[in-house]
């Protein structure tokens, strides 16, 4: 909408849309955040933001609510269901609605393609707090993560197993805009789709990343500096699926870890199913730095906020 774009406010709904010196920026701001909670701590003084949410969540939630406060902002909460939307007003009208009102908007919803109608038909910033295809918020998080254990880097070798879901999928838009190097360990039937992988190559390309895709968990786990895993059933998923048989195998467990380099690091965006798609012992093991990947989800949505409404040119 021209009106975003004369405020000079950018939405966020995939890393596709961001430059590689725009995401490192943001990574870059949240370190100092994380370092300095009282950064930035005006910045969103007067400004009013909602989380307009579809589904369940605990840390996207919270780490946007808390974020916007301490960047002095004004938070409020919508479950969708007791909006109009749940009643048949299109979210086209919504989104016009919600612009009259509010300052921005971080959306988690089922389809993808319903964000981008909000965005499309809104003149503030809309962020994609999680959809069907994408999970971006996590993917800033997960690469300030990755920083701070000195793992940002293209000589590592980072294996992402199971599900291929939206988390993987952002994780592969995220790594080769990069360049980082990035191994998926999942079922032959149940690999990324051929519209994502044909994104990942086309950014390979420039950044010179690597994609490797094995349907052998223990190819994918051998010599990994970092393991990354994810539920087999995502929000809005069929629980019934026979993709849980042919999951089993990529469990992270103590076997799959000895595949691995001696001090590989664990990751999971969380929530766990403890016991599916990873074991307890893992989960809360010495290798694991997933509560610290969740606490980086507060200052990574801050760092975000701060790069769209600091109206930073890059
Ligand atoms: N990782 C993540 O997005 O967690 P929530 O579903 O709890 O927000
Ligand atoms: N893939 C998971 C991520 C939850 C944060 C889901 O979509 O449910």
């Amino acid at each position: 909408m021209k009106d975003k774009i004369k405020k000079g406010h950018k939405d966020f709904l995939t890393l596709k849309d961001y430059t590689k010196e725009e995401i490192e920026h943001i990574i870059n701001i949240a370190v100092k955040i994380k370092k300095d909670g009282q950064l930035y701590k005006n910045l969103l003084s007067g400004k009013n933001l909602a989380l307009l949410f579809d589904k369940q969540s605990t840390r996207t939630r919270l780490s946007f609510e808390v974020g916007i406060r301490q960047l002095g902002g004004n938070c409020i909460y919508l479950d969708s269901k007791s909006l109009q939307i749940n009643r048949g007003e299109t979210f086209k009208d919504s989104a016009i609605i919600f612009s009259k009102y509010l300052d921005g908007v971080v959306i988690r919803t089922y389809k993808h393609e319903t964000v981008k109608n909000f965005a499309d038909n809104s003149s503030i910033p809309v962020i994609n707090g999680l959809t069907d295809l994408y999970h971006p918020c996590q993917i800033l998080s997960d690469l300030l993560t990755l920083h701070e254990n000195g793992l940002l880097r293209k000589d590592i070798k980072f294996s992402y197993v199971g599900d291929s879901n939206n988390v993987l999928d952002s994780l592969l838009i995220g790594f080769t805009k990069l360049g980082l190097d990035i191994t998926v360990g999942c079922p032959d039937n149940y690999r990324p789709s051929d519209k994502i992988l044909r994104c990942a190559e086309e950014q390979s390309k420039s950044s010179g990343s690597n994609i490797c895709i094995t349907s052998n968990p223990a190819e994918a786990a051998k010599n990994a500096d970092i393991i990354y895993t994810d539920v087999w059933v995502s929000m809005g998923d069929d629980e019934s699926s026979e993709k849980i048989s042919y999951l089993k195998k990529f469990q992270v467990n103590s076997s799959l870890l000895s595949y691995a380099k001696e001090n590989v690091k664990i990751m999971h965006c969380l929530p766990a199913h403890r016991g599916e798609e990873i074991i307890s012992d893992v989960l809360d093991g010495n290798k694991s730095i997933v509560w610290q990947q969740a606490e980086n989800r507060l200052y990574a949505q801050k760092a975000l906020m701060v790069y769209i409404y600091s109206n930073i040119k890059l």
